[in-house]
């Protein structure tokens, strides 16, 4: 059975989609378009305004213009619109959730149940930070002086997001922007501009005032390099690739803007022998493949102890077998297509490099065309006997491609794990209490889940370390990465 597509999608999809600058719909400055596809198909979904420095600068000027009265709107009016945003999503909820569907090729099971959550979850948390924000007084060692701090806004902060999950990518930045009294250009993914621009129309109508979030679609080396380059932004918040992270902060290094970077990863994770190996399975199932395996945090390379490699890797292998793959608007659809040819080429190359390099493919391997046609459809993919070093087991593929190694002992798989330049995620399954809080200690990462994968909470912080990226997202702390602290000396 298929998901009906909603009308009111239908409508947005039939609109010539233009950009969202100070509250106007407006084209191009050089009337450029491009078309966004459906992965599903490899069909064109719909035409979008193909942004460049021009528009870029307007829409900064736009967000510098409305940053005064945003930044001194009483922090309860600012609670009360992003909780306004956050009802008009739920209230859009499934036609936000097919627009990504339909964008980025996901299940809408997927997209309407974890997603929209996510996301609507994030903006409520965020919601609630603005009269909470506060500063501090400060015992000087001087009877002359009272000294306290103010938390202030940066100003004009831009979001540059991937296209892996462009809403929650989206409000994971809109939101302590926001929150914090700054104001924000979002600049989605080219491959899903769709869902950011139906969130930059709701945030209109919910009473949030022009030119507070700004949305120009556009390519990566015009638009978004053009925000990374402007002096009227005082912060970049990117998630994306290493590559294009370092390019971002280094063009960022001009003009001295904050940077946050959430990059790409090889996450590891472990299964002892003392494990319930079971569920373990299970979870290294999904902990590679959801979101056919274009996730940050995926968990694309399985240690499991010598022990009990034979049984974990035949299970991991059967459970995959029964994964479903086919369009996201078919409701038995557990993974749905890549989000591009280049996409599918890139992960297909990585599977053709392991077989030459001598890994051994347990499962999938190959795109699957037949009834689901010209989409980017790639068979849920397993390789054991990968060495270390093998591009399969050590590179961030980005698709659904997971590398099985065996271990010997905790100093082993340690060094084995902590050996990738990566550092995101990592995953660990043991009943041994003191050896799982240890190794959460010594595993080089942003983020260690213990019997479990790939939970996230709005008041958890997230990120990387080395080339996973600086900064965190999430969590209170986070709303430090979106103010400064002024201090003020009084005499008294
Ligand atoms: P990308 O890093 O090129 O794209 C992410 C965002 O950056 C997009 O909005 C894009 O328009 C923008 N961008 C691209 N070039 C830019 C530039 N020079 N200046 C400013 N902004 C720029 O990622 P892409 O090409 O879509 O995917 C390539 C690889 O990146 C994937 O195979 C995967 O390994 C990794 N990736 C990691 C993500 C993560 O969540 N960690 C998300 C997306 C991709
Ligand atoms: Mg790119």
């Amino acid at each position: 059975m298929m998901h009906e597509i909603l009308p009111e999608v239908r409508a947005f999809l039939a609109r010539a989609q233009k950009l969202l600058i100070g509250g106007e719909h407006v084209p191009a400055a050089s009337g450029d378009t491009f078309e966004t596809l459906d992965p599903a198909t490899g069909l064109a979904l719909a035409r979008v305004a193909a942004g460049d420095a021009e528009d870029i600068a307007r829409a900064v000027q736009a967000a510098r213009t409305a940053f005064p009265a945003w930044a001194a709107l009483m922090p309860a009016e600012r609670e009360r619109l992003l909780h306004r945003l956050a009802d008009l999503m739920e209230a859009h909820r499934a036609e936000l959730a097919q627009l990504e569907t339909l964008d980025n090729g996901k299940p809408y099971r997927v997209a309407f149940n974890v997603e929209m959550n996510v996301a609507i979850g994030q903006l409520r948390y965020y919601a609630g930070w603005p009269t909470k924000l506060t500063g501090e007084t400060y015992a000087v060692s001087s009877p002359d002086f009272h000294v306290y701090t103010r938390r202030e806004p940066l100003g004009v902060c831009a979001a540059i997001t991937p296209w892996n999950y462009s809403i929650v990518m989206a409000t994971q930045k809109i939101g302590p922007a926001l929150a914090c009294g700054n104001t924000l250009v979002l600049k989605p993914a080219e491959q899903t501009p769709l869902a950011a621009l139906r969130l930059g129309e709701l945030a209109l109508e919910a009473g949030i005032p022009p030119g507070v979030l700004n949305v120009v679609t556009g390519l990566g080396e015009t638009a978004g390099a053009a925000l990374s380059r402007h002096p009227g932004v005082d912060k970049i918040a990117f998630t994306g690739s290493t590559e294009v992270g370092r390019t971002i902060a280094a063009t960022a290094a001009a003009t001295l803007k904050h940077v946050s970077l959430e990059l790409g990863g090889k996450s590891p994770l472990i299964i002892w022998d003392d494990a319930d190996l079971e569920a373990a399975a299970e979870a290294a199932v999904w902990a590679i493949f959801s979101n056919s395996g274009q996730n940050c945090v995926a968990g694309s390379r399985l240690y499991v102890h010598t022990k009990v490699y034979d049984r974990v890797l035949e299970a991991v292998v059967k459970r995959t077998r029964q994964l479903n793959v086919g369009p996201g608007l078919a409701e038995d659809s557990d993974l749905g297509p890549l989000i591009s040819q280049a996409q599918l080429d890139r992960a297909l190359g990585f599977v053709e490099r392991g077989a030459l390099e001598g890994a051994a493919l347990r499962t999938g391997g190959h795109r699957l065309g037949g009834a689901l046609g010209a989409g980017y459809f790639l068979e849920p993919t397993i390789f054991d006997g990968v060495a270390d070093d093998m591009a399969v087991g050590a590179a961030e593929i980005f698709g659904p491609v997971l590398s099985v190694f065996a271990f010997e002992d905790e100093d082993d798989v340690v060094r084995r794990a902590n050996a990738s330049p990566f550092g995101l995620a990592a995953g660990l399954w043991t009943n041994h209490l003191a050896r799982a809080h240890r190794m959460a200690a010594r595993l080089r990462a942003g983020v260690v889940w213990i019997n479990t994968y790939d939970w996230f909470d709005p008041a958890v912080p997230f990120g990387g370390v080395g080339q996973s990226g600086y900064g965190r997202e999430l969590g209170s702390q986070v709303m430090g990465m979106y103010t400064e602290l002024k201090s003020v000396w009084v005499k008294l």
